[in-house]
């Protein structure tokens, strides 16, 4: 298993363009479902969960080409002419949850799918409940066995559902079956994620007429086929956000390109009660370091509150900052177990429920850390950088399944840092 080794202490600094959104490119790959036509896809992340999503596709004999380079950016192309078996077979589903995301547009274009149940996984229990009883309400027939979900229906028909609970993928499920119901849907308690918006472009491009996504409440007239388009999805607003803390913690400035500043007001805004200097320039967004970084409260919130996907950075960054800060997560139970590795790293973190304690600053100082989850890690990598000595964080594949090279990024920017492959 690969790790990172990571001599800390040193400030980054120079430009570097942020690529495009994992968690926007990989409901839109399972778009390709609903139509028999090209779908192609341009500023595609080149990690790990969009090769697992390729893979997942091509086992249903969907053409995949890519992702592969296109000049600065990476293209996939996608084509589902014919699907020959409507699956995602446990082996993928249980590498990425996201595999659940082609169980609407699967039943809505074939009339059945069989989708493996996703388990736990270490942030939480994560159940699907939610995308089966909306399906449910747009007709399909649910049944579980032997660890699968099957959906049948004739054709979905649309229904007004309102989510008990906000749920992202559920939201991109249900408009993805929607599109292709009879009649009109209301989802109320929608997603407002920047990815369900931009979502609801490639599908509309695709001859889908959805309102309001982006909204709380979405409003999609079913059409009985769709055809391909062509998309660019929109930059990733958390590795844009992981970034900026790296800027942050390690003292340095640093330019990020080819991200959108609207989709980060709530991260911008923290960072600069924490004193870190963000600036919005036409050619991206600078940080430079805060001189006396501060704590500031933070509680995670669905967008557009502070994201769940930058708790764990943040906390990395609390542990440098002045005074007490109290991170409550409010998205999922169990999403701090990078607190007791920065634990080990020297940092003062006391967890009591759903809220972690950091009182800082504490100096950091370098040590093995495992990595349990995506952000974790990448939480992990930044308290490596602002650690004196050396850090290794095992288990690297996590931070690969979302974030491009990262440590190549990183040199670039001046980090010593490098992966050990085994
Ligand atoms: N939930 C249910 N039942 C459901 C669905 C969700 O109880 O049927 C609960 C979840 O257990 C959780 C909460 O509702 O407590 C919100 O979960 P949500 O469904 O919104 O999460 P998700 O769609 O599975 C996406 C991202 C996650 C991100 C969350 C929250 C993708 C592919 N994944 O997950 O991204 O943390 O939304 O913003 O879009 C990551 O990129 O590292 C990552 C984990």
């Amino acid at each position: 298993m690969d790790k990172f080794r990571i001599e800390g202490g040193y400030p980054i600094g120079g430009a570097l363009r942020v690529g495009g959104a994992k968690n926007a490119a990989l409901p839109e790959m399972a778009a390709c479902l609903l139509t028999a036509e090209p779908v192609e896809l341009r500023n595609v992340p080149q990690v790990k969960d969009i090769l697992t999503m390729a893979r997942l596709l091509a086992h249903m004999n969907v053409e995949v080409s890519g992702p592969r380079a296109d000049g600065e950016e990476a293209r996939v192309d996608l084509r589902a002419a014919t699907i020959s078996h409507a699956e995602a077979p446990y082996d993928l589903v249980k590498t990425m949850r996201a595999s659940v995301l082609v169980l609407g547009p699967l039943v809505a274009r074939t009339g059945y799918a069989r989708v493996s149940m996703p388990g736990g996984c270490a942030i939480g229990a994560r159940p699907i409940n939610l995308h089966l009883k909306a399906l449910e309400r747009l007709g399909a027939e649910i049944t579980t066995e032997h660890g699968y979900v099957e959906a049948r229906a004739r054709r979905l028909r649309g229904a007004r559902l309102l989510f008990d609970r906000i749920t992202v993928t559920g939201t991109e499920n249900l408009m993805m079956a929607a599109a292709l119901a009879e009649g009109e849907t209301v989802i109320e308690n929608a997603a407002r994620e920047p990815e369900i918006a931009d979502l609801a472009v490639l599908l509309n491009a695709m001859g889908a007429r959805i309102e309001g996504a982006g909204g709380a409440t979405i409003r999609i007239q079913g059409t009985s086929s769709l055809h391909g388009a062509t998309h660019a999805v929109i930059p990733d607003r958390i590795a844009a956000g992981t970034f900026l803390v790296a800027g942050a913690i390690t003292g340095g400035n640093l330019l990020l390109r080819g991200v959108k500043p609207d989709h980060l007001g709530a991260v911008i805004e923290k960072l600069t009660e924490c004193g870190v200097v963000i600036r919005v320039e036409n050619s991206g967004i600078r940080v430079e370091a805060a001189r006396g970084l501060k704590s500031a409260d933070v509680s995670t919130e669905e967008y557009p509150g502070f994201p769940t996907d930058m708790q764990a950075q943040y906390m990395a960054l609390m542990t440098q900052a002045r005074g007490t800060s109290i991170i409550t997560e409010t998205i999922f139970e169990n999403r701090f177990l990078h607190a007791s590795e920065m634990v080990r790293m020297g940092a003062d973190i006391a967890l009591h429920g759903n809220q972690a304690v950091v009182r800082g600053p504490t100096p950091l100082t370098g040590a093995s850390v495992i990595a349990s989850d995506l952000r974790a890690s990448a939480s992990l990598v930044l308290a490596g950088l602002a650690a004196q000595g050396t850090t290794i964080v095992d288990r690297a594949y996590h931070i690969d399944r979302g974030y491009e090279r990262i440590e190549e990024k990183l040199q670039e920017l001046g980090a010593r840092i490098e992966r050990i492959s085994g």
